[in-house]
């Protein structure tokens, strides 16, 4: 019971947020998107709210159209729309209202960070293709009767970003935190030109196949035909200006040296750094530290090694790294499981609960292409088959568990 008590404790300790990003619980910020319809608001919430939640700041969009949408049910056509339809306004500005006060809600009973409040959006679903299209230009017209765009002498006073032609040019406006810098920072890096990322792990390594976490080792006997799979895989694509990218890591190097082309190190791209438990099996771990394995299994995400790494820091380590994945077109990333985790959940818009679970098997490469408002993940196993690193969640967390429980989902090795 003892025991049980100062584990709880060190949890907490542990628990605590190491995200980068100051917690602002006093004054959270609230982005309102406004432009006209057709402008991309939808796409930069989704997308801004998808990197700030990743970052470890909890945020979320309320999109007033979906307020209209709900109390109106059926919507007719631009009629609604016409700044002289006085039942429609009301309805418009009660809508308003309504999000505005579930947008306070949030900040003070689920202590959100940021609001992004989107005052339009298009809702065609199952119409004939060419009546919607004039029915939205027609309500585009509406709304350019009262449209006034943000003025640089009146609306100097307030904190804005001006995004023009999508990105061609930006107007920064009395940027107030480092909230809002960062945030001005990732809008001015993002692109919408198609273009495909490409995420695997090195090779098996030495190391994978007995069972070993860390480490630097070299490929295994399969890593290596992984690596030359890998490339014909690659120059098979015929992938315009594809920039690679490895860690610092000799399993990574090894993979991209197959493919024959030049290739960037990053660091930051290092595995998870497992600190004490470096190059031991799962096994050993549970032998020499039950405790911390138990502790790791409760809340993998926050779990921090001793003398090495959590999760949440791989994010913040890793953030760099994303925000030039955004600059970029198309980047195959050659990393670690960890790392690809992190990767993949920033894409895929994975929660912190999810990420550590993430399947991110030897040998398989993921290709992302951006779609709409989120990305397509297509699985590409390279037929050569390898050991599986992946060990799920036991059900028994508690620290005072048997080591066949805390061993359960241990997968095989040599
Ligand atoms: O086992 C391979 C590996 O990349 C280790 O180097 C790393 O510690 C581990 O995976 C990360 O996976 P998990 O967080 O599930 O232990």
């Amino acid at each position: 019971m003892e025991r049980r008590k100062k584990a709880v404790m060190r949890k907490r300790t542990r628990g605590e947020s190491t995200a980068s990003v100051p917690q602002f619980t006093n004054s959270p910020t609230m982005i309102v998107m406004v432009g006209l319809p057709a402008r991309g608001k939808t796409y930069i919430s989704k997308k801004l709210t998808r990197y700030l939640n990743w970052i470890g700041v909890p945020t979320k969009v309320f999109n007033v159209g979906q307020y209209r949408r709900d109390a109106v049910q059926t919507y007719k056509n631009y009629e609604f729309f016409r700044p002289d339809n006085k039942d429609a306004m009301k309805i418009r500005k009660a809508c308003a209202l309504a999000a505005l006060k579930d947008v306070c809600c949030y900040f003070t009973q689920d202590h959100g960070q940021v609001a992004q409040v989107k005052l339009s959006s298009p809702d065609y679903i199952n119409c004939d293709k060419e009546e919607a299209v004039a029915d939205f230009l027609k309500r585009i017209d509406c709304y350019k009767i009262t449209y006034v765009p943000l003025d640089d002498e009146k609306d100097r006073h307030l904190s804005y970003i001006k995004i023009f032609n999508v990105g061609s040019r930006y107007l920064v406006n009395q940027v107030q935190d480092h909230i809002q810098s960062r945030i001005v920072y990732y809008l001015m890096n993002i692109h919408v030109t198609p273009r495909t990322i490409y995420l695997c792990r090195h090779g098996e390594s030495e190391l994978n196949l007995v069972g070993r976490i860390g480490g630097d080792s070299g490929l295994s006997t399969q890593g290596i035909k992984f690596a030359a799979a890998l490339g014909s895989y690659i120059r098979g694509q015929c992938i315009p200006d594809l920039k690679i990218w490895t860690s610092h890591m000799r399993r990574t190097i090894q993979t991209a040296e197959a493919i024959g082309v030049p290739y960037e190190q990053w660091k930051a791209l290092n595995e998870i750094d497992a600190g004490v438990c470096e190059e031991l099996t799962y096994e050993e771990i549970q032998d020499h530290f039950q405790e911390e394995f138990a502790l790791r299994d409760q809340d993998k995400y926050r779990y921090r090694y001793p003398k090495g790494e959590s999760y949440e820091d791989l994010v913040q380590r890793l953030e760099p790294v994303i925000m030039e994945l955004e600059r970029q077109e198309n980047v195959l990333v050659i990393c670690h499981q960890a790392v690809m985790r992190c990767l993949l959940a920033y894409f895929l818009d994975k929660s912190a609960d999810e990420l550590p679970y993430l399947k991110c098997p030897l040998h398989t490469v993921l290709k992302l292409t951006p779609v709409a408002y989120g990305c397509k993940v297509e699985s590409i196993f390279l037929n050569v088959e390898a050991v599986n690193t992946h060990r799920e969640r036991p059900t028994n967390v508690d620290v005072d568990r048997d080591p066949e429980d805390a061993l359960l989902t241990v997968p095989e090795h040599n």
